[in-house]
């Protein structure tokens, strides 16, 4: 099959990396969380101790930052300037000020221009919040992938439960809703289904069915495919 990009967006739980990850591997294509990259940059401003009303000093940090992304045994590593920030940057810290950092619209140009690079070449599978509708409009296949809020909190809560004590189900939920709704109504580039792209609701599917249809998908969608 001809390499053609994939964009794949939906709110957080939704399953969308390891989906995107899986997804790229059948297919022999790179995944890109383009969500890591928001988080490899809000680690940073805390690192360095930056108040929230230094937004010149962030977009700036954002600047002078070299993020990587690079396949993995256990999926993707993330690399800020050469140091290794995969474990890092999913702490309950960085997790509570991404979406704070990812509203600052020169914060996302900067990104949305180094995720447009690494797609240049086409056979990526790349996922986000606003790529099939923003990053990469001419996406060959665009996917919006949801699950009810309850179902997205007990799939985190399985994921988290072990490293994070003391953690609720309930508070889960909560600050899945909150993210949702900052991620939806932030001006810049607000979380939201592109017209074009197919809506799949996983709260049903297992993460090989929602695989396969994606797959299906792009044989159908996909000329010559
Ligand atoms: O997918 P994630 O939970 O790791 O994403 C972290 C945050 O980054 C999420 O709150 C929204 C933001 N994000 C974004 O604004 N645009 C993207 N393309 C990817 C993520």
């Amino acid at each position: 099959m001809e390499k053609f990009n994939i964009a794949i967006d939906g709110p957080a739980g939704a399953g969308k990396s390891t989906i995107a990850r899986l997804v790229a591997e059948a297919l022999g294509f790179i995944y890109i969380d383009t969500g890591a990259m928001y988080r490899a940059v809000t680690w940073s401003i805390l690192q360095k101790g930056l108040e929230p009303d230094q937004t010149a000093e962030m977009i700036q940090l954002a600047n002078s930052m070299d993020i990587r992304l690079m396949p993995g045994p256990q999926g993707q590593l993330v690399f800020v300037d050469g140091a290794e920030v995969t474990g890092v940057i999913r702490t309950a810290e960085v997790t509570g000020n991404v979406s704070r950092v990812s509203s600052i619209a020169e914060i996302r140009s900067i990104l949305v221009a180094k995720q447009k690079e690494l797609a240049q070449s086409k056979g990526v599978v790349m996922d986000g919040r606003d790529i099939g509708s923003h990053v990469l409009p001419d996406a060959e296949v665009k996917i919006f992938l949801t699950a009810s809020v309850r179902i997205r909190a007990e799939r985190r809560f399985k994921e988290i439960q072990d490293v994070q004590q003391g953690i609720t189900l309930e508070r889960l939920e909560q600050e899945i809703a909150e993210r949702d709704r900052m991620d939806e109504q932030r001006e810049a580039s607000p979380l939201v289904k592109a017209p074009d792209a197919v809506l799949m609701d996983t709260t049903q599917m297992t993460i090989p069915e929602v695989v396969e249809s994606i797959l299906e998908l792009c044989k159908t969608q996909v000329s010559g495919g």
